[in-house]
């Protein structure tokens, strides 16, 4: 009997850098300890999706038609089950998650694998499914996992960082999904009406990605925090920030953090804080009823599938 085919991405955490790499500056992510798993099975008429997380709706069904053009594969005579442990719509990644476990798992289908790039390209196609002006960050982290630098282009450049100690993170989860479409489509219009103000904070959103990555890399966790608040504060002046994620950001640093920020598409969803005793502040957080996870964020890029 044949083995099912599937296949699996990560969630993945933006550390610093979200929106500004959409206009060629870099950021920094990382692959989370969440999975989701896709699995094709044969299914009668149009291809369809089976998700408690996901909607079969109309980008959904774009979405399998055009991962299994990609592969080869007429997109009927089958379904795709996910499961799937990363939250939707609250940064973390999902979409990105759910089309490059989809294009894995149609790829096994049809007996083939892609090669790395190609699957990078294939996949940020599809996240455009999602929203219009992907930089393609999420698909490497779900693809990749581990924690790298990332500047956009055709290829990307992916730099995997070499990290002293792994970096002790928590994901706070806001309570109200949020569309990273709309946060990127509105900074588009923003940026449109006044380019040399936004090109400038982009460029400093720039800057603290670089000191951020040298923290990152020689351990110091206190520099490392500075540039997350720093860079919240830019995300605040890019108009992509919310008030609930302004209040879970200062309650993270008093509860500890030596730093915190709005994390992916923003203007609502997750907060991600670095802290030396992570489970203490998910504790203190968690009391106040919110949703975290700790994440130590490994040295390097490795393989999710
Ligand atoms: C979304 O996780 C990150 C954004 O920078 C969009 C993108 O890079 O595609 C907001």
């Amino acid at each position: 009997m044949k083995p099912p085919a599937r296949g699996r991405a990560a969630g993945k955490v933006i550390l610093l850098g979200e929106h500004a790499v959409v206009y060629g500056r870099p950021a920094l992510a990382a692959g989370l300890p969440l999975c989701l798993e896709a699995e094709v099975g044969a299914g009668e008429g149009p291809a369809r999706l089976e998700s408690d997380r996901h909607a079969d709706d109309a980008r959904v069904a774009r979405l399998i038609a055009e991962a299994a053009a990609a592969v080869g594969l007429e997109p009927r005579g089958f379904v795709v089950r996910v499961r799937s442990d990363v939250p939707a719509g609250v940064g973390v990644g999902s979409s990105a998650a759910l089309a490059v476990a989809v294009l894995r798992a149609l790829a096994a289908a049809a007996g083939r694998r892609l090669v790395r790039d190609d699957e990078l390209e294939v996949a940020t196609r599809l996240e455009s499914i999602f929203h219009g002006h992907p930089s393609g960050i999420d698909p490497v982290a779900a693809a990749l996992g581990g924690c790298f630098r990332f500047v956009r282009g055709a290829p990307p450049t992916i730099t995997p960082l070499r990290l002293a100690v792994p970096l002790p993170l928590v994901i706070a989860f806001g309570a109200r999904p949020r569309s990273t479409g709309a946060a990127v489509m509105g900074l588009r219009a923003r940026w449109e009406a006044e380019r040399p103000r936004y090109e400038a904070l982009f460029d400093a959103v720039a800057a603290t990605v670089e000191d951020g990555t040298r923290a990152a890399e020689a351990g110091d966790l206190a520099a490392l925090g500075r540039a997350f608040d720093q860079n919240q504060a830019l995300l605040e002046a890019l108009g992509v920030s919310a008030p609930e994620v302004e209040a879970l950001v200062a309650r993270a640093r008093a509860a500890g953090a030596l730093g915190a920020k709005l994390t992916g598409g923003g203007a609502g969803g997750a907060v991600v804080a670095v802290a030396p005793e992570p489970e203490r502040l998910a504790a203190a957080l968690g009391a106040d009823g919110m949703r975290t996870i700790v994440a130590q964020v490994g040295a390097a890029a490795e393989e999710a599938a």
